[in-house]
């Protein structure tokens, strides 16, 4: 009989976790990297659960989770830019992660302070030059893009990208207002075009002799050279990486994490836990690397040979939430100073 009992509580306590848990994990992401369907279907063969993803930008997303509220399905949002976790905690959306879900190997001065976001990759918005046209030494500060030196030579994208509105963010944040504004229009009068295209697109620029510098995040540069297209990979050789504000006593290079909030409402929080936990492995941040070359958040792991190939460098360890919080001022510079 007590065996009887036995299995009969087992049966029970099986059927009620079986009821609580869903098999899957809904994800709202704004990231755009084919790396993410492998680490997916990864963890999927591991645990069993199914990742679905909805793809928007990350603004879209944000408001989506306003609409929904308590119905939504969405467990997490992925974003490439600590400035839109920013905005999604201030909107409410998210919840704090319980602090073991989020890996002890993540590098400290990456973590939010408070929580809300756990980093799996981060990226530098870095300068690239022409191996023809500028010689390194020639090369310093986000701040000396100002220098008249760079008149049109200057490649970059259009303000509306957030890697260029988390950039101002960190300068305002740094320098303050009425110095990153000067810095802003020093760079426009020094641009070689009025802005347009993606990163890639600045680097072909510069492989196509229309600027000698640009403005892009490190892990395109390792997306051009591991290009299976000559025209990408031609692009990639014709430029090298340099890291800004590397001097003593300076700051360092502006870096943006990828990260993912857990959403208020998740409905398979124990699902996106794994997740976080997953993605955070050494075992997934390997497959990071070596695909979308982006530097891991574990610090056990290692970058690609190539991304390695560029040296270390010092990260600004402004908080990332700053890139959040001075957006709107970082706007409006954008607009003052004519950064179309
Ligand atoms: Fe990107």
């Amino acid at each position: 009989m007590r065996y009887f009992i036995f299995i009969i509580t087992m049966i029970l306590a099986s059927c009620s976790t079986q009821k609580e848990e869903s098999n899957e994990v809904n994800l709202y992401s704004q990231r755009h990297y084919s790396v993410d369907e492998l680490q997916y279907k990864n963890f999927t063969e591991k645990t069993g659960i199914k990742v679905n993803v909805v793809k928007a930008n990350a603004d879209e997303l944000i408001e989506r989770l306003k609409n929904e509220g308590e119905n939504s399905p969405a467990d997490l949002f992925v974003t490439v830019d600590a400035g839109k976790l920013y905005n999604a905690r201030e909107s409410g959306v998210l919840q704090k992660i319980p602090s073991e879900a989020i890996n002890k190997n993540i590098r400290e001065d990456i973590l939010d302070a408070d929580s809300y976001w756990a980093p799996i990759t981060y990226r530098s918005r870095i300068i690239v030059y022409s191996n023809d046209r500028v010689n390194e030494s020639e090369l310093s500060t986000y701040e000396d893009l100002a220098n008249s030196k760079w008149k049109n030579r200057i490649l970059v994208r259009s303000s509306s990208n957030a890697y260029n509105q988390a950039l101002m963010s960190s300068l305002v944040a740094n320098l303050g207002s009425e110095t990153t504004e000067k810095w802003s229009s020093a760079v426009v009068s020094n641009f070689a075009r009025d802005p347009k295209g993606s990163d890639r697109d600045q680097v072909k620029a510069i492989a196509a002799g229309q600027g000698d510098l640009a403005i892009v995040n490190s892990y395109y540069i390792g997306l051009l050279l591991a290009s299976e297209k000559e025209e990408e990979i031609n692009a990639g050789n014709s430029v090298s990486v340099f890291f800004p504000n590397q001097g003593e006593g300076d700051r360092g290079s502006h870096i943006n994490i990828s990260a993912l909030g857990l959403t208020k409402n998740s409905p398979n929080r124990k699902n996106a836990i794994k997740l976080i936990e997953y993605l955070t492995s050494e075992e997934a941040q390997k497959v990071y690397v070596n695909n979308s070359y982006e530097y891991p958040a574990n610090s056990l792991v290692q970058p690609s040979d190539i991304v390695r190939g560029w040296g270390e460098f010092k990260i600004d360890k402004l908080n990332l939430n700053a890139l959040g919080e001075y957006r709107p001022e970082a706007i409006k510079i954008f607009d003052k100073t004519g950064w179309k």
